[in-house]
């Protein structure tokens, strides 16, 4: 069914606009326009509610138009609207710092924001690079990522990034080098953490023995990967990377935009496996996807090197920001974005439910034979189908199509389907999902 005759767009309007990461032809012909959202539903243009099956984009786990972060931003609106992220201040930033501080594993206190998890992706890496300078050891410049990771979109998230669509167009970006990903065949289907994979780990002391630590500024990788259709990772595998990091003098970065603040069930996905990273980078659910805004959490001693090598005290310490770094409205938002996951308990929430939840999309496993992995972490999954004619993305697309006109959203990414309902999702909800998404594969397969 097409919705562009109730869409009072003109085909000119929608050729104005130059949609990000999508079919822009396709989606043209058959605009799927959402027009108001709340609690777990957006509603459309022909007024059907649609079940957000990913809490946006993995930005809003407590719902949509949630009163407590609504009421902080309006407030906000009529009080401080900008004010200068350079140089001055408002009480609100450093309130938030201090918030997401105890978001973070110990140690991680210091907080740099940004406006995007792109953007902390690359101050992160910057920072990195910087660190190694103001300790002189400014040789330390190269970056390794992982295969099927994905860093966000400037030149340094692709660079890192190791998704093949997302990197072959732009040429030469960062240089960075990647450790094979850890989606092990053989552990199709397992629930949570594999058995198998550590050893995938062990390729990091390759690519030092090839390039040499002394060159090597850090390793970013997402604990979870969640674009490349959650990847989880195997047992052990984090602590590995964290032990060869150590042993060798090389920054460890986790890309935590999709897994910070209660995705997988904890408050990190740092936390829910048990490892630290010297920095993480998160984004998205800070404040619950309202007004964008990102925030990187570094350790205490990473801070300090800057500041004892700062000069005088006017000085910079460091020569980088963003014009909407701590903006004041994103940061109200995420006072009250954090305040209310805290206050609804919903970490614990996530947590308690998990096994039902893993229980309930590992079902999806005997619909079809073009289900050929299921993954799953938290309130996350990815679902793996089956290519066909050599078209990978194709079904992934017609299924996620199919859901929509049967009201759920969800997103397709390659060869997968991706799920991450919100962390009020009642069971009822993941029945009615999960249970929709089964007919539609079956359907197509
Ligand atoms: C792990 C990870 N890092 C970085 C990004 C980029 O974030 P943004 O799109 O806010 O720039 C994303 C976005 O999905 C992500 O999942």
């Amino acid at each position: 069914m097409s919705h562009i005759t109730k869409s009072r767009l003109t085909q000119a309007q929608l050729d104005a606009h130059w949609m990000a990461y999508s079919g822009n032809r396709q989606f043209k012909k058959d605009p799927r326009i959402i027009t108001s959202a709340a609690g777990k539903y957006y509603t459309d243009l022909d007024g059907k509610k649609i079940f957000d099956g990913l809490s946006g984009l993995w930005t809003c786990g407590l719902g949509h138009s949630v009163p407590a972060i609504n009421e902080a931003v309006a407030e906000q609106v009529k009080t401080l609207d900008y004010s200068p992220a350079f140089q001055y201040g408002h009480e609100k930033s450093f309130l938030l710092a201090e918030q997401i501080t105890e978001f973070m594993p110990e140690g991680l206190n210091r907080i740099f924001f940004t406006g995007s998890g792109s953007e902390s992706v690359d101050t992160a890496l910057k920072i990195s690079r910087a660190y190694w300078r103001k300790k002189g050891m400014g040789t330390k410049t190269k970056f390794i990522g992982r295969a099927k990771g994905y860093h966000g979109s400037s030149v340094s998230g692709f660079s890192v990034g190791g998704i093949p669509a997302n990197r072959t167009l732009y040429g030469q970006g960062l240089e960075s080098y990647h450790l094979p990903h850890t989606q092990m065949p053989g552990t199709e289907f397992t629930k949570g953490m594999a058995e198998q994979g550590k050893e995938r780990a062990d390729d990091l002391l390759s690519l030092i023995m090839m390039h040499d630590a002394s060159n090597i500024a850090a390793v970013i990788v997402e604990p979870m990967s969640g674009s490349a259709g959650v990847i989880v990772p195997p047992q052990g595998y984090l602590k590995r990377l964290r032990e060869i990091c150590d042993q060798h003098n090389i920054l460890l970065i986790f890309d935590e935009v999709i897994t910070a603040f209660g995705r997988m069930g904890a408050k990190t996905g740092a936390e829910a496996f048990g490892v630290t990273p010297d920095i993480m980078t998160t984004a998205k659910q800070v404040t619950n996807g309202i007004i964008p805004m990102g925030a990187v959490a570094f350790k205490q001693e990473i801070y300090d090197t800057f500041m004892e090598h700062g000069g005088p005290e006017y000085m910079l310490e460091v020569p980088h920001g963003y014009t909407y770094s701590a903006h004041p409205i994103a940061c109200a938002a995420g006072l009250a974005s954090l305040g209310e996951i805290k206050k609804q308990g919903l970490i614990e929430r996530v947590n308690g439910m998990s096994a039902a939840w893993e229980n309930s999309v590992h079902q999806l496993k005997d619909t079809s034979p073009i289900v050929t992995d299921i993954r799953n972490f938290g309130f996350a999954a990815g679902i793996t189908i089956a290519p066909v004619d050599g078209e990978p993305a194709k079904r992934p697309f017609q299924i996620a199509m199919a859901m929509w006109e049967k009201g759920y959203y969800v997103r397709y990414g390659a060869d997968t389907i991706q799920l991450a309902p919100p962390f009020t999702t009642e069971q009822d909800e993941i029945d009615s999902l999960i249970n929709a998404l089964g007919d539609t594969i079956k359907q197509l397969g």
